[in-house]
């Protein structure tokens, strides 16, 4: 391995020798020097988030600023005046000029966490300011220029966001001038116990106490766990074992414990029943878009017929006529007929109450922990701070 790989893995506290680990560091130290965008991709937890800290420290821009902006947590209505900064008066509340931090990073890097979640106005802004370095701040006319080396993350799948019409293509190309990929931990499995023993160990000097060790059995297991949270969910679950339980060995009874689902992944059959549930929880998910989709058609539609009808729908629309909205995937689908407004709307009010129904225990579920609550929700997070505004479920 190269020398100043290793350096930087001691330096920024990086543990592991996988081969896609050390190609992730070594590209990372490669393209530093340049002002090339760089695109870091990886599941949840695999430890993305130090890489650009060390494109950022092994360039010339290392004096100037960093800033990590987590693109999706930032509200929709105030993330171009973050990003770019805002004029005084330029909206209820802007009771100042602000400069944004494409403004403040001049001569630095920005770091784009989560930047799958920007919306699509603000990807317009971005792709401006990558192309030109100009960008015009929320309210004003004034073309100002910034000189800001960008490092997005993201671990959703962006070609995907790409086909679904979420992300920009000539902007995902932007930003993936330079692509790093990080394995995820399962692929990993000669880090899987390095990464045990340092967490152990880094447990025992905070609580002062001998580090837990695994026997061979528990290690077996930990290898054939599938990590779905990665690097993070390992760190947990260390630091979990290595407080609560007593004895210092650590047996695989012990270990499964502390391993969600761990019975799951040793049967192949069951394992193919969690993919079923998860492609499950698409359909769901895409059910439940479709709904709101036609909920907005049959307003629409209810409000055209008003509008022609002055109110009065006629019997044969009443009777047979089924509506089939504009909805891309499912194509079979067909609406129930409609029969009167009032039933429409009805209808589309249940709707609701379900969306709120299912935020608000979804809320409950993780004792009001938003990140967690939108995971489940298989929804952004600002689309759920969004909605709890819209339905007042503080
Ligand atoms: N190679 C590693 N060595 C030691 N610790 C690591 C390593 N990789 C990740 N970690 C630790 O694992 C945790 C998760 O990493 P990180 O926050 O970078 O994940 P991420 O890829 O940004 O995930 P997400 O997409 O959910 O934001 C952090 O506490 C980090 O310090
Ligand atoms: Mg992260």
């Amino acid at each position: 391995m190269k020398a100043d790989i290793q350096q930087i893995k001691q330096r920024f506290g990086i543990i592991g020798n996988h081969v896609g680990l050390n190609r992730a560091i070594d590209v990372a130290l490669q393209v530093a020097p340049t002002d090339l965008s760089v695109l870091i991709t990886g599941e949840s937890g695999v430890g993305k988030e130090v890489f650009p800290q060390i494109i950022h420290q092994n360039s010339a821009r290392k004096h100037g600023q960093y800033i990590a902006v987590n693109c999706g947590a930032i509200p929709e209505g105030t993330i171009d005046s973050e990003l770019f900064g805002h004029e005084k008066g330029s909206f209820t509340g802007a009771l100042a000029d602000r400069k944004g931090y494409f403004e403040v990073a001049d001569g630095g890097t920005i770091f784009l966490d989560e930047a799958g979640e920007l919306p699509l106005p603000t990807q317009a802004r971005l792709l401006r300011v990558l192309e030109t370095g100009e960008f015009i701040k929320v309210g004003s006319s004034k073309v100002q220029k910034t000189n800001v080396r960008i490092v997005a993350a993201t671990n959703v799948n962006l070609v995907q966001a790409v086909a679904d019409g979420k992300f920009r293509e000539d902007l995902y190309y932007r930003l993936n001038t330079v692509p790093i990929q990080i394995p995820p931990l399962r692929d990993r499995a000669e880090d899987i116990l390095l990464l045990f023993r340092k967490f152990a160990a880094d447990c025992a000097e905070k609580y002062r106490m001998p580090a837990v060790r695994l026997d061979d059995d528990a290690r077996q297991l930990l290898l054939s766990y599938r990590w779905p949270g990665n690097i993070r969910e390992l760190k947990n679950v260390t630091e979990r074992i290595s407080v609560i339980e007593e004895s210092r060995e650590i047996t695989a009874d012990i270990l499964r414990i502390y391993l969600p689902n761990v019975s799951v992944e040793k049967y192949p059959v069951l394992v193919k029943k969690e993919e079923e549930q998860k492609s499950f929880a698409n359909e769901r998910e895409i059910l439940y878009h479709i709904l709101f989709d036609m909920r907005k058609d049959v307003n629409d539609l209810k409000k055209l017929v008003h509008d022609i009808m002055g109110g009065n729908i006629p019997v044969e629309m009443q009777k047979n006529e089924t509506y089939a909205p504009t909805i891309h995937p499912v194509q079979t689908i067909q609406m129930p007929v409609v029969q009167k407004a009032e039933t429409v709307e009805e209808e589309s009010m249940s709707l609701e109450e379900v969306e709120k129904d299912m935020i608000r225990k979804a809320l409950e579920r993780h004792n009001g922990k938003r990140k967690k609550a939108a995971a489940d929700l298989k929804i952004s997070e600002r689309t759920l701070y969004r909605k709890i505004k819209e339905y007042n479920l503080e």
